[in-house]
């Protein structure tokens, strides 16, 4: 098995050698809000608007031939990378949250009916939440929560009672973006189709720390975001069953979207155009792509062990801290690690480690009703982790943190 070299890889990161005014280099624990850019992906923005800017699908000139050939090229690399079975099947939007928003409202006008019922975790960002909130408000339609256990674990036993005949879809995270729970998506899957209910997965979090395979999970549908994956910006995607797609009406109307137009009617494209209404951001799909053959580069199994270890480092120097008490221990995790310090703000936390220029995400991180369930009523620290943090950078968390008790002394 080959060493996974994080050392090295951060050096494909410029970002990762800014120093503060104290010549202390930048310890970067915010993965989760959003991942440092490889220069790969950094040149290719500027690549393209140097030498290809046109608009794709439409322009007959070498640079649009160039620019419609980079974008496609980012939909077949995309779908193989998720294993989805045709490129047709991944749909390019401007983040996961436009991704759910766009599905919720179109799966919503296809398929709810009043008196309908949408399971949600309680691990879910609010993201995964509000779309069907608002498609309860519209439709009438009841959302429904499925509780975590004191661990932050997600019961497949306990779903079997909540699936009910009036469930049309589960939506579900792959990885929280909290507690850094993986649910048992495969099983889940399963219990959800046998009951005949949807299943969307959220996989914002999950894409740059594990290898997802839509048809082995068979999931519906599957939302994922770039800049969570070292790609640009602005630039989501979700992935539906081909089958699922040809059944559901567009979101926008406009350039694209259509077959033939008449003052009073229009009729729609096939997939995947019929979901890609307008001038996309064509610039950073190409840098997803990037992004993605960047990714392409490592095995896989080797980032999820390296990046598990670093995780279980943290945790267990963190557990060694006076008054930190870890958020949340469940049975299969990633990337993340969220903690109190005892009668310290968890803002002032991560104000204070910034001085040390450690970059921490302190609050609610889009997840009240998890916090409500977990008790934290002033939010949780958290600490998330990418290809290109090391041990070092534990340490120094470790350090910050001390400074932190020193500032406040119990
Ligand atoms: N959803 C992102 C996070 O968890 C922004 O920080």
């Amino acid at each position: 098995m080959q060493i996974f070299d994080a050392q090295r890889i951060r050096e494909d990161f410029p970002a990762l050698s800014f120093c503060n005014a104290k010549g202390q280099k930048i310890v970067y624990l915010d993965n989760s809000a959003t991942t440092q850019k490889p220069r790969c992906v950094i040149d290719a923005l500027v690549d393209f608007y140097q030498h290809t800017n046109a608009n794709v699908h439409r322009s007959f000139y070498e640079w649009g031939n160039r620019a419609t050939e980079a974008y496609e090229h980012t939909r077949a690399s995309l779908s193989k990378f998720i294993g989805a079975q045709y490129p047709e099947e991944v749909i390019f939007t401007r983040g996961a949250t436009e991704s759910i928003n766009c599905l919720a409202e179109i799966i919503g006008q296809r398929y709810f009916q009043q008196g309908d019922e949408v399971l949600v975790s309680e691990l879910e960002h609010h993201s995964n939440l509000i779309p069907w909130q608002m498609q309860q408000k519209k439709r009438g339609i009841q959302v429904k929560g499925w509780p975590i256990d004191a661990n932050g674990n997600l019961e497949v036993s306990a779903l079997q009672t909540l699936l009910t005949p009036r469930t049309k879809l589960l939506a579900i995270t792959q990885v929280s973006n909290v507690l850094g729970t993986i649910p048992n998506l495969k099983n889940i899957i399963a219990c959800a189709h046998a009951n005949r209910t949807f299943v969307l997965v959220d996989g914002a979090q999950a894409l740059a720390h594990l290898k997802i395979n839509v048809q082995d999970l068979n999931c519906d549908f599957l939302v994922g975001s770039s800049h969570k994956m070292y790609g640009p910006m602005g630039v989501g995607f979700f992935y539906g069953k081909r089958k699922w797609l040809e059944e559901l009406p567009p979101y926008h109307g406009g350039g694209t979207m259509m077959e033939s137009v008449f003052i009073d009617s229009f009729t729609e494209a096939g997939i995947p155009k019929r979901f890609e209404a307008g001038t996309p951001p064509i610039a950073d799909v190409i840098g997803f792509g990037k992004a993605l053959s960047y990714l392409q580069q490592f095995d896989w199994q080797n980032l999820t062990q390296y990046e598990e270890k670093v995780v279980a480092y943290a945790e267990r120097i963190l557990r060694t801290i006076p008054r930190v008490r870890l958020i949340g221990n469940p049975e299969k995790k990633t990337a993340v690690v969220s903690f109190l310090v005892d009668k310290i703000h968890p803002h002032d936390v991560a104000t204070i480690v910034s001085d040390q220029n450690v970059a921490l995400r302190a609050g609610f991180h889009c997840c009240q009703p998890l916090m409500h369930r977990l008790g934290c009523k002033g939010g949780v620290v958290r600490a998330s982790f990418g290809i290109y943090n090391t041990f070092e950078d534990v340490d120094r968390l470790a350090e910050a943190i001390y400074s932190v008790l020193t500032v406040f002394k119990s």
